[in-house]
Protein backbone atom coordinates (compact mmCIF):
# COMPACT_ATOMS: atom_id res chain seq x y z
CA UNK A 1 0.00 0.00 0.00
CA UNK A 2 1.40 3.49 -0.70
CA UNK A 3 1.33 5.75 2.26
CA UNK A 4 1.15 9.38 2.17
CA UNK A 5 4.65 9.00 3.78
CA UNK A 6 6.43 7.47 0.76
CA UNK A 7 5.29 10.73 -1.42
CA UNK A 8 6.58 13.25 0.86
CA UNK A 9 10.15 14.91 0.02
CA UNK A 10 10.56 14.66 4.08
CA UNK A 11 14.44 14.03 5.28
CA UNK A 12 14.42 9.96 6.32
CA UNK A 13 17.17 7.98 8.94
CA UNK A 14 20.22 9.94 9.87
CA UNK A 15 18.72 13.38 8.25
CA UNK A 16 15.06 13.01 9.90
CA UNK A 17 17.12 12.66 13.31
CA UNK A 18 19.09 15.50 13.17
CA UNK A 19 16.67 17.28 13.41
CA UNK A 20 15.91 16.67 16.58
CA UNK A 21 19.30 16.27 17.33
CA UNK A 22 19.92 20.15 16.59
CA UNK A 23 16.40 20.80 19.18
CA UNK A 24 17.82 19.06 22.26
CA UNK A 25 21.17 20.64 21.29
CA UNK A 26 19.72 23.97 21.98
CA UNK A 27 17.84 22.98 25.42
CA UNK A 28 14.15 21.66 23.78
CA UNK A 29 13.04 18.67 25.47
CA UNK A 30 12.35 16.30 22.57
CA UNK A 31 11.00 13.60 24.41
CA UNK A 32 7.38 15.28 25.51
CA UNK A 33 5.63 11.62 23.98
CA UNK A 34 7.59 9.25 25.61
CA UNK A 35 7.11 11.51 29.21
CA UNK A 36 2.86 11.91 27.29
CA UNK A 37 2.64 8.22 27.31
CA UNK A 38 3.99 7.63 30.86
CA UNK A 39 2.15 9.93 32.74
CA UNK A 40 -1.15 8.27 31.14
CA UNK A 41 0.34 4.62 31.70
CA UNK A 42 0.89 5.82 35.20
CA UNK A 43 -2.31 7.40 36.18
CA UNK A 44 -3.71 3.42 35.37
CA UNK A 45 -0.92 2.13 37.79
CA UNK A 46 1.41 0.81 35.75
CA UNK A 47 5.27 2.13 36.18
CA UNK A 48 6.66 -0.40 33.48
CA UNK A 49 4.25 -0.66 30.21
CA UNK A 50 4.26 -2.41 27.28
CA UNK A 51 4.38 -0.49 24.64
CA UNK A 52 3.95 -0.41 20.61
CA UNK A 53 5.34 2.88 18.79
CA UNK A 54 3.10 2.60 15.29
CA UNK A 55 4.72 3.74 12.75
CA UNK A 56 7.93 4.65 14.99
CA UNK A 57 10.32 5.33 12.12
CA UNK A 58 13.95 6.25 13.66
CA UNK A 59 12.54 5.18 16.77
CA UNK A 60 12.91 8.09 18.72
CA UNK A 61 9.97 7.72 20.92
CA UNK A 62 10.34 4.00 21.78
CA UNK A 63 13.97 4.24 22.27
CA UNK A 64 13.73 6.77 24.79
CA UNK A 65 10.85 4.47 26.46
CA UNK A 66 12.72 1.66 26.52
CA UNK A 67 15.59 3.88 28.40
CA UNK A 68 12.86 4.52 30.95
CA UNK A 69 12.35 0.91 31.30
CA UNK A 70 9.68 0.10 29.25
CA UNK A 71 9.17 -2.72 27.38
CA UNK A 72 8.89 -1.70 23.67
CA UNK A 73 8.18 -3.00 20.01
CA UNK A 74 8.49 -1.05 16.63
CA UNK A 75 6.73 -1.24 14.05
CA UNK A 76 7.56 0.71 10.09
CA UNK A 77 7.09 -0.07 6.63
CA UNK A 78 10.11 3.20 5.74
CA UNK A 79 12.90 1.13 5.31
CA UNK A 80 15.53 4.20 5.56
CA UNK A 81 13.64 5.01 8.93
CA UNK A 82 14.01 1.50 10.54
CA UNK A 83 17.32 1.19 9.55
CA UNK A 84 18.26 4.13 11.52
CA UNK A 85 15.93 3.04 14.45
CA UNK A 86 18.01 -0.27 14.08
CA UNK A 87 21.33 1.41 14.08
CA UNK A 88 20.31 3.35 16.83
CA UNK A 89 19.15 0.39 18.86
CA UNK A 90 19.96 -2.95 17.67
CA UNK A 91 18.82 -4.76 20.92
CA UNK A 92 15.11 -3.37 20.19
CA UNK A 93 12.70 -5.54 18.60
CA UNK A 94 11.46 -3.27 15.54
CA UNK A 95 9.78 -5.03 12.87
CA UNK A 96 9.05 -3.76 9.21
CA UNK A 97 5.07 -4.04 8.60
CA UNK A 98 1.97 -2.24 7.27
CA UNK A 99 -0.18 -0.57 10.18
CA UNK A 100 -3.18 -1.38 8.34
CA UNK A 101 -2.04 -5.23 8.10
CA UNK A 102 -0.77 -5.34 11.28
CA UNK A 103 -0.68 -9.03 12.99
CA UNK A 104 2.01 -9.48 15.97
CA UNK A 105 1.38 -12.02 18.51
CA UNK A 106 1.75 -9.51 21.22
CA UNK A 107 -0.22 -6.99 23.38
CA UNK A 108 0.12 -3.49 24.69
CA UNK A 109 -0.77 -0.98 27.53
CA UNK A 110 -0.65 1.71 25.25
CA UNK A 111 0.01 2.03 21.07
CA UNK A 112 1.77 5.27 20.59
CA UNK A 113 1.07 7.00 16.87
CA UNK A 114 4.02 9.78 17.49
CA UNK A 115 4.98 12.14 14.56
CA UNK A 116 1.59 12.97 12.19
CA UNK A 117 2.34 8.90 11.69
CA UNK A 118 -2.19 9.02 11.27
CA UNK A 119 -2.11 11.83 8.68
CA UNK A 120 0.77 10.07 6.79
CA UNK A 121 -1.17 6.43 5.89
CA UNK A 122 -2.57 5.71 2.92
CA UNK A 123 -5.43 7.78 2.40
CA UNK A 124 -8.30 5.81 3.09
CA UNK A 125 -6.80 3.43 5.48
CA UNK A 126 -6.87 4.82 9.17
CA UNK A 127 -9.83 3.22 10.05
CA UNK A 128 -8.55 -0.19 9.51
CA UNK A 129 -5.35 0.94 11.01
CA UNK A 130 -7.44 2.18 14.11
CA UNK A 131 -9.06 -1.26 13.93
CA UNK A 132 -5.37 -2.92 13.68
CA UNK A 133 -4.13 -1.06 16.57
CA UNK A 134 -6.96 -1.48 18.89
CA UNK A 135 -6.60 -5.74 18.22
CA UNK A 136 -3.32 -4.98 19.86
CA UNK A 137 -4.04 -3.34 22.73
CA UNK A 138 -4.84 -5.17 26.16
CA UNK A 139 -7.96 -4.77 28.13
CA UNK A 140 -7.99 -0.86 29.23
CA UNK A 141 -5.01 0.21 26.44
CA UNK A 142 -5.15 3.36 25.53
CA UNK A 143 -4.61 4.61 21.88
CA UNK A 144 -2.38 7.60 21.58
CA UNK A 145 -2.19 9.71 18.67
CA UNK A 146 -0.33 13.35 18.03
CA UNK A 147 -1.18 14.78 14.82
CA UNK A 148 -1.84 18.27 12.98
CA UNK A 149 -5.52 18.92 12.48
CA UNK A 150 -6.67 20.05 8.87
CA UNK A 151 -4.00 18.13 6.58
CA UNK A 152 -6.16 15.46 5.62
CA UNK A 153 -7.69 14.17 9.06
CA UNK A 154 -9.64 15.89 11.21
CA UNK A 155 -10.83 15.22 14.97
CA UNK A 156 -13.92 14.21 14.18
CA UNK A 157 -13.20 12.06 11.31
CA UNK A 158 -10.21 10.21 13.08
CA UNK A 159 -12.70 9.83 16.46
CA UNK A 160 -15.54 8.55 14.17
CA UNK A 161 -12.75 5.81 12.87
CA UNK A 162 -11.77 5.43 16.57
CA UNK A 163 -15.54 4.95 17.44
CA UNK A 164 -16.41 2.12 15.29
CA UNK A 165 -13.68 0.20 15.95
CA UNK A 166 -15.25 0.78 20.28
CA UNK A 167 -12.17 2.96 21.54
CA UNK A 168 -13.49 5.51 23.90
CA UNK A 169 -11.95 9.11 24.12
CA UNK A 170 -10.46 9.73 27.30
CA UNK A 171 -8.68 12.63 26.65
CA UNK A 172 -7.80 15.62 23.55
CA UNK A 173 -4.78 17.49 24.74
CA UNK A 174 -2.96 20.43 22.56
CA UNK A 175 0.54 19.36 23.45
CA UNK A 176 2.28 16.47 24.65
CA UNK A 177 2.71 18.24 27.82
CA UNK A 178 -1.00 18.09 28.05
CA UNK A 179 -2.13 21.06 27.45
CA UNK A 180 -5.41 21.70 27.25
CA UNK A 181 -6.93 21.02 23.26
CA UNK A 182 -9.29 24.04 22.53
CA UNK A 183 -11.35 23.87 19.22
CA UNK A 184 -9.84 25.26 16.60
CA UNK A 185 -6.82 24.57 17.75
CA UNK A 186 -4.63 22.57 14.72
CA UNK A 187 -2.40 20.59 16.56
CA UNK A 188 -4.12 16.98 18.81
CA UNK A 189 -2.82 14.44 20.77
CA UNK A 190 -6.02 12.46 20.96
CA UNK A 191 -6.20 9.40 23.76
CA UNK A 192 -8.73 6.64 23.22
CA UNK A 193 -8.80 3.54 25.51
CA UNK A 194 -10.24 0.06 24.47
CA UNK A 195 -12.78 -0.76 27.56
C1 LIG B 1 6.89 11.72 10.48
S1 LIG B 1 7.34 10.06 10.69
C2 LIG B 1 7.16 9.88 12.45
C3 LIG B 1 8.12 8.88 13.02
C4 LIG B 1 8.09 8.73 14.54
N1 LIG B 1 6.80 8.28 15.00
C5 LIG B 1 8.46 10.03 15.20
O1 LIG B 1 7.62 10.59 15.92
O2 LIG B 1 9.60 10.47 15.06
C6 LIG B 1 5.91 9.15 10.09
C7 LIG B 1 6.18 7.65 10.02
O3 LIG B 1 4.95 6.95 9.79
C8 LIG B 1 5.29 5.80 9.04
N2 LIG B 1 4.08 5.24 8.41
C9 LIG B 1 3.15 5.89 7.66
N3 LIG B 1 2.19 5.04 7.25
C10 LIG B 1 2.52 3.82 7.78
C11 LIG B 1 1.91 2.54 7.70
N4 LIG B 1 0.75 2.33 7.04
N5 LIG B 1 2.51 1.51 8.34
C12 LIG B 1 3.68 1.70 9.02
N6 LIG B 1 4.29 2.89 9.13
C13 LIG B 1 3.72 3.94 8.51
C14 LIG B 1 6.28 6.33 8.02
O4 LIG B 1 7.00 5.29 7.39
C15 LIG B 1 7.12 7.26 8.88
O5 LIG B 1 8.26 6.63 9.39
Amino acid sequence: MTTRWSGTEAPRGDDYDARFDRLAASGVDVHGEATCVERLLATRGISRGRILDAGCGTGRVAIELARRGHSVVGVDLDPSMLDAARRKAPELDWRAADLSGLHLDARFDAVVLAGNVMIFVAAGSEARVLERVAAHLAANGLVIAGFQLGRGLDLIDYDEAADANALHAVAAYSTWDGAPFVDGGDYVVRVHEKP
